[in-house]
């Protein structure tokens, strides 16, 4: 278990002193005074290229980060958890998401097996299953072909495929129409049903616990619903689960040859590579999924084996902290330039604020440091024309992480060049932003009068010397979808070793689940007033009365 504690660090300390200087830089003299900031400030890997020269840094920031990085012993944790050390410390579990997209010949003994060997079977009959659905060989009770795939899942269940089948939407199977479902609101299910045919569609029930209570009562919905149409009998050709729980998939009904399991070393945000990412075969074919494999694997290796000073997720990571525990910026934004990514921002919600939203370390005791910072965003441009207003001109420094992809999808022309151009622009607009002197050479140009030239200046003026970072990929492939998430998974990973945290249980949840437990059985049965406060009840109350109760 990790000792280390970053406030208590020396390097800590160094890095505090440093900031001291740091804090009064200016990007655009950074720029200025460094003609090769852009090629010492980048680094390229795995089908990747992150530039990181838009942030307040210097080469003796990096040497110092690096120095923290290893006074947190990250590259000892790293290989702990890709060797199956039991890192998950409050649950007592191995953290192996890396394991699932290991290639074939490789072996990672576990409790007596091999890890990879178990990954690559159920990968075979991911492959067989996925194949005869998208041949048309797996057909539905009435002999027709499967065309709408819905998956019931919601957190790590649900974000991961569907981010990914949206990101690799051009190399979707034809016939195949993927649609998700997630929230408990009936509103989600009751929307989708009316649009499906129950003989042509399937279902994949994905939990893995298989206890989760949205997902079995959306599952139970599915199941009822199928069954005004056909028998009991017929069901085995509509549904099939993903999970680690047999038990639970065997009492709702469903075989286990139709059930694709996983194991606890897999974590439900760190799931997609796992059985859970059985839309994405559907969608793409087992080759696309190897591939998909493949580039989070090539990612790992990177990971495992780059020096420090030239390792994509550990940059990333270190940057965040720069950002975060010594600007003290606190959300971040995530900006993806390309329509096919716009779940990506909601997918790294889940990834970084359920991994590191912690407030204690991982010996139980109040951390003195914050930890992760709020992660939001959307597609650009739309949020140009939505809140970037706040990001030029506002009060807080939000980071932000421009994601771009050089070559389109579609052959429209114009668009991809405007695409791009904003993306771009964006970023130095951030690191530049735009003197008053500046505003005024440019209204006087436009012979506005002196006092609306006064008037303006304080409006029309941007501080600039806000960091970003961006990251480009040639082409959006199931190769480099791949390595970019794998590339947040373990920038995740190095800020939680430098944080001295847990990132892999999650126990923030809980709470929540188990007084609703008591409230749903409160809006129906008996209300128990002496369990809440005066707001609670009063919600409770007004919600019964509504419906009739
Ligand atoms: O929200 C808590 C959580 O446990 C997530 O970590 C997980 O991805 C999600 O619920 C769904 O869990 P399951 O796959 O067990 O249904």
């Amino acid at each position: 278990m990790s000792t280390f504690s970053l406030p208590a660090s020396s390097s800590y300390k160094a890095l505090l002193q440093h900031h001291s200087h740091a804090r009064t830089w200016q990007l655009r003299e950074l720029f200025k005074q460094d003609p090769d900031r852009f090629s010492r400030f980048s680094v390229e890997a795995a089908g990747l290229f992150l530039d990181y020269s838009k942030n307040i840094i210097d080469a003796e920031t990096l040497s110092l980060l690096c120095g923290l990085a290893r006074e947190a012993r990250v590259e000892a944790q790293r290989d702990a958890m890709f060797t199956g050390a039991r890192i998950n410390v409050t649950e007592n579990r191995a953290v192996l998401h890396t394991a699932l997209r290991r290639p074939r010949h490789d072996r990672l003994p576990l409790d007596g097996e091999d890890a990879v060997a178990q990954v690559h079977d159920v990968l075979d009959r991911i492959a067989g299953f996925s194949e005869r659905v998208r041949s048309g060989e797996w057909r539905g009770h009435d002999g027709r072909e499967i065309t709408d795939i819905v998956n019931i899942g919601i957190g790590g269940s649900y974000l991961g495929p569907k981010m990914a089948c949206q990101a690799l939407r051009p190399f979707a199977h034809a016939r195949l129409t993927m649609h998700f479902v997630s929230n408990v609101d009936g509103h989600d299910l009751d929307a989708l049903l009316p649009q499906l045919d129950p003989a042509r569609t399937l279902f994949i029930v994905a939990s893995k616990t298989f206890t989760t209570s949205e997902t079995m009562t959306n599952a139970q919905s599915a199941r009822a619903w199928m069954l005004r149409g056909m028998a009991e009998g017929d069901l085995a050709r509509h549904f099939v689960a993903v999970s680690t729980n047999l038990e639970a998939v065997t009492r709702f009904g469903i075989a286990p040859e139709n059930m694709f399991p996983f194991w606890d070393w897999v974590g439900g945000r760190y799931s997609v590579w796992s059985a859970i990412g059985l839309p994405l075969a559907l969608s793409i074919g087992i080759e696309g999924f190897h591939a998909f494999l493949a580039g989070a694997h090539e990612m790992d290796t990177h990971f495992r084996e780059a020096p420090l000073e030239r390792n994509l997720p550990v940059l990333l990571g270190l940057i965040g902290i720069w950002n975060r525990n010594f600007l003290g910026s606190d959300s971040i934004s995530i900006a993806p330039y390309h329509q096919d990514l716009a779940l990506f921002p909601g997918y790294l919600q889940q990834l970084e604020m359920e991994s590191n939203g912690k407030r204690v370390h991982i010996d139980g005791a109040p951390l003195e440091n914050a930890t992760c910072p709020v992660i939001w965003g959307d597609t650009g441009t739309n949020g140009q024309h939505a809140y970037f207003q706040l990001l030029h001109q506002g009060t807080d420094i939000v980071p932000t992480d421009f994601i771009a992809v050089l070559k389109p999808a579609h052959a429209l022309p114009h668009h991809h060049e405007r695409l791009l151009a904003n993306c771009f622009a964006q970023s130095e607009a951030f690191m530049r932003g735009k003197t008053a002197d500046e505003v005024r050479a440019e209204m006087q140009a436009q012979n506005l009068p002196a006092d609306e030239i006064a008037k303006l200046i304080p409006h029309r003026t941007f501080p600039g010397n806000r960091p970003s970072t961006t990251i480009l990929l040639d082409e959006l492939t199931p190769a480099t979808l791949g390595a970019l998430i794998a590339l947040y998974e373990h920038k995740v990973f190095v800020q939680g070793a430098i944080w001295g945290i847990n990132s892999f249980d999650q126990w923030g949840v809980e709470l929540g689940k188990v007084l609703a437990k008591n409230i749903e059985a409160e809006l129906t049965g008996q209300p128990d007033p002496a369990r809440h406060d005066s707001s609670t009840n009063g919600l409770i109350a007004r919600a019964r009365r509504c419906a009739g109760h």
